[in-house]
């Protein structure tokens, strides 16, 4: 019942207003994924699970980048518990993974990602596309209400994840980047330069290292202010990893430095809907 009154809720520019019950369906959530072995921590699986939570009806949850399942299995609760579309998994899952170098060449990450999807009782709501993203996008032509962008983390890889999918973004979409405050180029550039630095996008903000923003192509000059602000921040840490560069030594510190100066605290789910709900100036 919750669930109707939420949907009859959605406001004009299509956000959902957060569940009464979100903290206890997250709890549950983290309950089946914190043992899989992954790369998002408690934290921002919270935070993934609240944009999961927020963003519009109408469309599907693309998830790029699944490994073992861990984050799959978040949008994946959010999405079954308060039906909000099919979630899509695209993942090759083979070697060489940069960030599972343990995988031998014959070796893959699927097996582990079915079992945990499957103990998680969440294995018949995902799609699972055992491919690189650019495949999967040949013929696409879904709606999207989540893209949550976790694969090829170099600038080339996450550009042509954002550039493939885009087109597909429904009014009011959530687009989330993983890692734009960690040692890579990809998620921090496209985070800067096509979403923080776009007038499609409106609300926008990080969540430790999530770098999200709402995709609000018919008022998202509003928010420029608000999103150029950050930009200015998060764009200092661009040159510092930069054609893939090592971050080391003198630069490392650097980069800490930087990172402390960009806000990126994880909001209550209060201060979240207070921001997209906000006209901005
Ligand atoms: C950081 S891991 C994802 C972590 C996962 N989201 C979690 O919660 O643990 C990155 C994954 O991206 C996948 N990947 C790399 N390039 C990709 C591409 N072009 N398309 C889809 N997935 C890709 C890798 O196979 C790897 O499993």
């Amino acid at each position: 019942m919750e669930c109707f009154f939420r949907l009859a809720s959605q406001n004009t520019i299509g956000c959902l207003p957060l569940p009464s019950n979100l903290d206890s369906i997250i709890d549950t959530a983290w309950s089946k994924a914190q043992n899989v072995e992954g790369y998002i921590g408690d934290r921002e699986f919270r935070a993934l699970c609240m944009l999961a939570a927020a963003a519009p009806t109408g469309g599907v949850n693309v998830e790029i980048g699944s490994f073992k399942g861990k984050s799959t299995i978040g949008v994946a609760s959010i999405a079954s518990a308060f039906n909000l579309g099919q979630v899509v998994s695209i993942d090759p899952h083979n070697a060489p993974c940069e960030t599972d170098p343990d995988l031998d060449a014959s070796g893959t990450s699927f097996d582990d990602f079915e079992r945990a999807l499957t103990q998680a009782g969440l294995r018949d709501k995902v799609e699972a596309h055992r491919a690189p993203s650019r495949e999967v996008a040949i013929g696409w032509n879904r709606p999207i209400r989540l893209l949550w962008i976790d694969g090829d983390h170099t600038y080339q890889g996450a550009k042509l994840d954002f550039d493939l999918f885009k087109p597909f973004l429904i009014d009011g979409a959530i687009v989330a980047i993983h890692d734009t405050l960690h040692e890579f180029e990809g998620p921090i550039r496209v985070f800067v330069e096509d979403m923080l630095r776009s007038d499609e996008f409106g609300p926008a903000s990080l969540l430790h290292t999530i770098g999200w923003a709402q995709y609000r192509p018919r008022d998202g000059a509003h928010f420029s202010k608000q999103r150029q602000q950050l930009a200015r921040k998060a764009a200092r840490l661009i040159p510092l990893v930069a054609n893939g560069r090592k971050v080391e030594g003198l630069t490392r510190m650097r980069f800490k430095l930087q990172c402390a100066r960009i806000p990126h605290a994880v909001l209550t789910p209060a201060e979240f809907s207070a921001l997209l709900t906000s006209t901005a100036t």
